[in-house]
């Protein structure tokens, strides 16, 4: 019998996403500055045992389904070890990952054995240099390898997740798009959001999703199968994956919304467009009960948010995981 978390709206929050790691090993021109990120103090980062009490103590509280996210989590070390005691929570439906892939030919197989259920990957262009250039460095060969492993050892269905950048990738919106007719493989586009290196960009980067289709007119709407879903989900007629479309700056799913958020300093964050966190570390640390401090502050969740009044969040993207 599985407990029910409600927000003050009556929202029931099953979703936990968990910022495992702050540090990435790419630097995405929009998301992370080029000289990196200052290293933290041990003491700040929760010990992956500690996430572990937390997320349980969530999914005691009515959590069915974790997510997790960084920064780029694959480079905390012991993530596999993470997933597996996870995976043994009982009333969790799945565990899923966001990450850039390029340590998943290395990791696939090991996580998918541990438990993961699939991933999704963030990939902004198909074109080698264009890669190299907006990641400052990276290789795309190592992501589309990753891409290749997850398939065959079935952390399926694979999602990629596209960020818009005028200038920069619209001229490829129908390769990715074309990605979705053959392989079972969904493409999100998502809109650019003013926040942390991107809040200084010029207006033209800034496109929205309905470029993509007045690109592609074949798109047909299909009906969501998840309302929480932060994507609306389009499809080439007979195509084999879907295109979704992903607006978090009007944010029209906050009605929906099931989900909160983790950081790897051990904040809980009830929105992802709100500055207000709330501290599990201490009281956890101090042998406090920190389901009761959840089931306080849960009330507080936002209705919703959104960018559109030049509003900005202030902790980096990278330090929440989208
Ligand atoms: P699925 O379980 O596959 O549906 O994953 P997901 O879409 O929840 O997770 P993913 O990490 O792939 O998120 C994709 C993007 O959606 C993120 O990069 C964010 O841009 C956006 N997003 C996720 N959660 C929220 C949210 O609560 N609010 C807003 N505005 N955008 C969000
Ligand atoms: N706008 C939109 N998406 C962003 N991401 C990081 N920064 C931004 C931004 N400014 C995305 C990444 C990844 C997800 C976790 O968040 O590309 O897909
Ligand atoms: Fe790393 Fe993702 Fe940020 Fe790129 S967008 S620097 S891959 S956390």
């Amino acid at each position: 019998n599985k407990s029910v978390l409600l927000d003050g709206y009556g929202r029931r929050i099953n979703y936990l996403r968990i910022s495992v790691t702050d540090r990435c090993n790419l630097r995405c021109m929009y998301c992370m500055p080029q000289e990196g990120i200052p290293k933290r103090a041990h003491h700040d980062i929760m010990t992956l045992e500690e996430l572990q009490e937390v997320a349980v103590a969530l999914v005691e509280l009515g959590i069915d389904k974790i997510r997790i996210t960084g920064g780029e989590p694959l480079v905390r070390k012991g993530i596999v070890g993470l997933v597996r005691e996870l995976s043994k929570c009982e009333g969790l439906n799945e565990i899923t990952l966001t990450t850039n892939g390029l340590l998943l030919s290395e990791y696939a197989r090991e996580l998918k054995a541990a438990g993961l259920k699939r991933v999704n990957i963030s990939l902004d262009t198909l074109n080698p240099q264009k890669f190299e250039y907006i990641t400052r460095g990276g290789s795309l060969e190592k992501v589309l390898e990753g891409i290749k492993e997850a398939q065959s050892v079935g952390l399926t269905p694979i999602k990629l997740n596209t960020v818009l950048i005028g200038g920069f990738n619209d001229d490829e919106i129908e390769d990715f798009v074309a990605l979705t007719v053959d392989n079972e493989i969904d493409v999100r586009f998502i809109e650019l959001m003013p926040i942390g290196q991107a809040a200084g960009w010029s207006l033209e980067k800034f496109i929205s999703s309905d470029s993509v289709l007045k690109k592609v007119p074949s798109l047909e709407k299909i009906k969501s199968e998840d309302i929480s879903s932060p994507a609306e989900y389009y499809r080439i007629p007979g195509a084999l994956g879907k295109v979704g479309l992903i607006n978090p700056i009007t944010c029209k799913f906050c009605e929906n919304c099931n989900r909160i958020r983790l950081t790897s300093d051990g904040k809980l964050k009830l929105c992802l467009h709100s500055d207000s966190e709330i501290d599990l570390a201490g009281p956890l640390r101090r042998g406090e009960d920190i389901r009761g401090i959840v089931l306080d502050e849960i009330k507080n969740k936002p209705r919703e948010h959104s960018l559109e009044d030049g509003e900005y969040i202030k902790r980096d993207m990278f330090k929440i995981g989208g």
